[in-house]
Parts: structure tokens; sequence; C-alpha cells
């Protein structure tokens, strides 16, 4: 069967953009083939892994699980948009200081799920902070770094946002 195109208009990390696509193509193709913002990984395509993790209306999201076209009107924020002017985040910043990375596959997913949480809450506990990324699988890391880091981002106030 022929797939429609459908036109939508939506802003992601800051820049409004308008394009034209297959109706049953991913959020997650939108972003990486057709705006070639290639942060937003792609695991395992069936909301398993968080690799594809994005921010859509300050919610974060499985981008593989999301239709491109239900982008459409839409504020989007991906890894690409965390750093302002040169500065990272500093949720990205913590990130490197307790040394959280290691193949990095994680990371952006991981990032973004911290990001919209902070989005509802500054001061998350530790149990709120193991539940906004309980849908994150890092194979690398035992979370250990991961989780220092995003302790360490709730205090401190060096790099943007
Ligand atoms: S690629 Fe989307 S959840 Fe794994
Ligand atoms: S750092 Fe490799 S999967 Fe998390």
């Amino acid at each position: 069967m022929e797939d429609k195109t459908v036109c939508i208009e939506f802003t992601i990390n800051r820049e409004k953009k308008a394009l034209q696509i297959p109706s049953r193509m991913s959020a997650l193709t939108v972003i990486r083939d057709i705006l070639g913002l290639t942060g937003t990984k792609e695991g395992c395509g069936v909301g398993e892994c968080g690799a594809c993790t994005i921010e859509v209306d300050g919610q974060a999201i499985n981008s593989c699980l999301m239709f491109g076209a239900q982008l459409d009107g839409c504020n989007v924020l991906t890894v690409e948009g965390l750093e302002k002017e040169g500065q990272l985040h500093r949720i990205q910043k913590a990130f490197l200081d307790n040394h959280a990375v290691q193949c990095g596959f994680c990371t952006p997913g991981i990032l973004m799920s911290t990001h919209a949480l902070f989005e509802e809450n500054a001061n998350p506990d530790d149990e709120e902070i193991t539940k906004a990324i309980a849908g994150n699988i890092c194979r690398c890391t035992g979370y250990q770094q991961i989780f220092a880091s995003i302790k360490d981002a709730c205090s401190t106030k060096t790099g943007n946002g």
C-alpha cells in the first residue's frame, strides 16, 4: 500500500521547521534521517531501550514509537538542543565531571529523560530519579556514575540551564 505524505510544522531545538513526510514515518526517522540530528540514537526500535528519547512539550518520549506526523504543532528538544551558545547544559557537564559516559550510546536518551524530569521537579529524590531513567538501558556503566551525575546536576549551577 502506498504511504501518503503529510505536512507538519513544529519547533525543534528552538528552530521552526516545516516538512512534508511519509505519514507512517517515525519521529525518530524524521529527526535522524531528514533533519540530520543523529545525537538521538536508534537501539531497539520498539520502545524498550530508551536510546531514542526526546522531549516533546516537556515530556520524555520514545521517538521510535511516535509517528513524525504527531510532531505537528509540538515543541521538541533533542540532545543537540541542550547546549546553548557553546555552553553545555549543567546535566551534560555533570555527566562529564562524574565520568558517566562509556560507549555513550545511551547517553543522549538519559540526558533527555533527566532534562524532562528537571522540567517537572528541580530537586528529585532518589526514587524519582530511578523512576525517571527506568526506561533507559545502559549496558556499560552499572548506573552508579549516571545516578551520581543526576544528583550532582540537581545542585550545581554551572553550565547553562
Ligand atoms: S530505539 Fe526507541 S526505545 Fe529503543
Ligand atoms: S555508556 Fe554504553 S550503553 Fe550506556
